[in-house]
């Protein structure tokens, strides 16, 4: 009988242990995927908000004027006024694509650096696209004007209606 009560008591305390380590292991997990989820929640956010080149969260239309559906990105040109003279460009960095005004013809391509993959640090700069991680250098129709990269990036077509410009990729 001692042995009996010992033996359940000691189940008793192996599990409620068992339970105090899975509650502290999954009480752990979910902080530690809470925090992820604040921080990701926050990544987003603030890189939206403080992209200065237009990103957008990824579908529907949204106050920057500019909507992505699957392969297809609508742009406001009333809205993004940057693309309406020569030498305005963006980066979206949700559709990883590039877009520019060459001489009031609209160009994009993929911000995908064919180089190791930058896509989100570009500059713009005589009708030439810079990435930023390792200065490769493309030229308005995508070709490398200077390595490490050695690749062209892929061009997307773009078409205007009205105050939209639609790039299809
Ligand atoms: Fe673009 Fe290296 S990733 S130059």
């Amino acid at each position: 009988m001692a042995i009996e009560e010992k033996n359940q008591e000691g189940l008793r305390s192996g599990n409620l242990s068992v339970s105090r380590r899975d509650f502290i292991e999954k009480a752990g997990l979910a902080t530690v995927l809470s925090s992820f989820g604040v921080a990701f929640f926050t990544s987003c956010v603030s890189s939206d908000d403080s992209d200065p080149t237009g990103s957008t969260p990824g579908g529907g239309s949204t106050s920057n004027g500019i909507t992505i559906s699957g392969s297809t990105i609508a742009i406001n040109l009333t809205i993004q006024t940057r693309l309406a003279s020569a030498g305005g460009w963006l980066l979206i960095e949700t559709a990883k694509t590039l877009v520019a005004n060459i001489s009031g013809t609209y160009v994009a391509m993929t911000s995908v650096c064919t180089h190791s993959g930058c896509f989100d640090s570009w500059s713009f700069s005589n009708n030439r696209f810079i990435c930023n991680c390792h200065n490769s250098i493309f030229d308005s129709a995508g070709k490398v004007v200077q390595g490490p990269a050695s690749t062209a990036l892929q061009v997307y077509s773009t078409s205007v209606s009205g105050t939209t410009l639609t790039i299809s990729k």
